[in-house]
């Protein structure tokens, strides 16, 4: 049986650095710990693979810092290849799914290791798992850093769970708001105020006014 992963203790505070501390109201996962966590992971996803040679498919753009790290810890031959999806939902909330960049690796008869930044409602994981399973791979594993299993609407779940983590947006270490803070080396929680300055930068201008309407 697969260790659980473990729950992260939201009142256990660490104090942000200086150059980020207008933004980020507290780290939940330090770098310390993502690296630890990986490592573990990277064992237990060698046991499952080995004598194997895996496609890694990892979903762009949020998994680059975890898919650099977990690869790095893994010491089997991998191929490696890419999925692009994005949600375009202003804010928080995800929006439906566009596909921006397609497989260009043969899944077919491949042990596939799909890796993503974040499992939420499960949606982006139900559809992209749909697509890959058409391929015929000859297995599936699924492998995430941080699980929000609260925020579940899809009954998806991941084989390699790095952190359970509360119903908080998070940002930070490859996860983005308004596709920025994807920089940050922990995962991390903005402040409300960020939140809100952000949502009002994508509310359209209004157009100016060439002169005075006339009532017709
Ligand atoms: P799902 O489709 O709702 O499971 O969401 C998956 C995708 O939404 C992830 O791959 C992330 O890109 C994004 N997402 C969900 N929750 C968060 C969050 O707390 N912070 C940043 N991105 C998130
Ligand atoms: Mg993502």
């Amino acid at each position: 049986m697969k260790a659980p992963a473990p729950e992260v203790n939201a009142e256990f505070r660490v104090r942000v650095p200086v150059r980020w501390r207008k933004e980020v109201e507290r780290i939940l996962i330090t770098e310390d710990q993502i690296a630890q966590r990986i490592q573990a992971m990277s064992r237990g996803i060698e046991r499952d693979f080995t004598g194997r040679e895996m496609v890694v498919v990892s979903l762009l753009n949020g998994t680059v810092m975890f898919l650099a790290d977990l690869i790095r810890n893994l010491s089997l031959p991998l191929r490696l290849d890419f999925i692009g999806v994005s949600s375009y939902g202003a804010g928080t909330e995800s929006g439906d799914l566009v596909f921006t960049k397609e497989l260009r690796l043969d899944v077919r008869g491949r042990d596939v290791l799909l890796v993503d930044d974040i499992l939420d409602t499960g949606k982006t994981l139900y559809r992209v798992l749909g697509k890959l399973r058409a391929l015929k791979p000859r297995r599936i594993k699924t492998c995430v850093l941080l699980n929000k299993a609260a925020r579940r609407v899809e009954a998806v779940e991941a084989d390699y769970v790095g952190f359970e983590i509360p119903d908080y947006f998070v940002v930070g270490y490859g996860l983005d708001f308004a596709e920025r803070y994807r920089n940050l080396p922990f995962v991390g929680v903005l402040y409300p105020h960020v939140y809100k300055q952000v949502s009002q930068q994508l509310i359209p201008a209004r157009p100016k006014r060439a002169g005075r309407r006339r009532a017709d």
